[in-house]
């Protein structure tokens, strides 16, 4: 068997299908809405990348020093042979782990980004001649077929990505996280915490305009791919925290009204000035929200950890 798999989970034509449901359901309500997946083709992977390193964006740095501290923990409580890591991007913080989990056979990261998952996966077969990589080309949101392959099985979603999605959103996709792990399995979960408002605009709102950049490559993905025609100098980023829902709320506003044309939809859709269109959430957590939440879903925390400042979590849970 070579060291490195990429399984295709998603069709191109099915997500092809996926990206014109979504903009003709988003871009025909109101508020009107894109779906933060979409994000992440090549050049949106990049620019996340660039994210992770700005001044303004902690918790990369937050959930990398929990690792840096608690892998060796993590391996003792788990026992992992294999690591399914969700939305894994680079796996560049997942080197830790892979580190300390001294029984791991297989890495099975799961993406929508093809680029993210090729890059990473190459670079980490490279360097270590032992492990398995299984990429899978996935949208961690649908059903999930993972490989067959030995447990103990840990699966970690890093990076607050949780917080991506709407609270039922999240139920669905804990719940369904739940019936992946066997007894002896375990949950790896990244929550952002809920701290002070203008630390957590400026994560999401950089000096340096590589978020907004990021945000306004969602409009270059529906012209690329439907043939669209979103002028991005037209659109403002936004982000703004909304203290009932403890959520960060991305944004594009239009500058001035006018007509963005969809033509693999047939669709015309009107902008007023000033008009926003909604792409994503980050939501902010507490303690007392994840272990409830994740009870909902049959999962049971059995460890919390923070960073020093107590800006970010991870938390280790079993099935119940
Ligand atoms: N885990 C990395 C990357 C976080 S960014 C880190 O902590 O730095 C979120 C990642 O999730 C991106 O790589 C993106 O491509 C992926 N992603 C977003 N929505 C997804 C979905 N519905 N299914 C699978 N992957 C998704
Ligand atoms: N999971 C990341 C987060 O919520 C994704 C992210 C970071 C993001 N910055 C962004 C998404 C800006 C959209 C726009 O922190």
């Amino acid at each position: 068997m070579s060291p490195f798999h990429l399984t295709r989970t998603l069709p191109e034509d099915a997500t092809e299908a996926a990206l014109r449901a979504d903009v003709l359901h988003g871009l025909t309500r109101s508020p009107k809405t894109l779906p933060p997946k979409w994000f992440y083709d090549a050049h949106g992977s990049d620019l996340f990348e660039k994210i992770t390193e700005l001044p303004e964006y902690y918790p990369t740095r937050a959930e990398r020093e929990i690792l840096i501290a608690r892998s060796g923990e993590i391996a003792a409580a788990t026992g992992a042979r294999t690591l399914v890591e969700l939305g894994s991007g680079s796996s560049e913080k997942t080197r830790h782990l892979l580190d300390a989990l001294t029984g791991l056979r297989t890495y099975v990261p799961v993406d929508v980004s093809e680029s993210a998952l090729t890059q990473a996966g190459h670079a980490l077969v490279a360097e270590r001649p032992g492990l398995d990589v299984h990429a899978l080309i996935a949208d961690f949101t649908a059903r999930l077929t993972l490989p067959n392959t030995p447990g103990p099985r840990l699966v970690a979603f890093l990076g607050g990505t949780i917080g991506n999605l709407l609270p039922d959103e999240r139920a669905a996709f804990l719940t369904s996280v739940r019936s992946l792990l066997a007894p002896g399995d375990a949950l790896l979960l990244g929550t952002d915490l809920v701290k002070d408002p203008s630390v957590l605009v400026a994560a999401y709102d950089d000096a340096a305009g590589v978020t907004a950049e990021f945000n306004k490559n969602v409009l270059a993905v529906v012209n690329r791919e439907l043939g669209a025609d979103f002028d991005l100098d037209a659109f403002d980023h936004v982000a703004l925290w909304d203290p009932g829902n403890e959520w960060i709320e991305m944004r594009l506003r239009a500058r001035a009204a006018g007509t963005v044309k969809v033509p693999a939809l047939g669709l015309a859709v009107d902008f007023a000035a000033g008009e926003e269109l909604r792409t994503e959430v980050s939501a902010k957590f507490r303690e007392d929200g994840v272990r409830h939440e994740l009870a909902d879903s049959g999962l049971e925390l059995t460890h919390w950890w923070t960073d020093e400042e107590g800006r970010f979590a991870l938390s280790l849970s079993v099935a119940r």
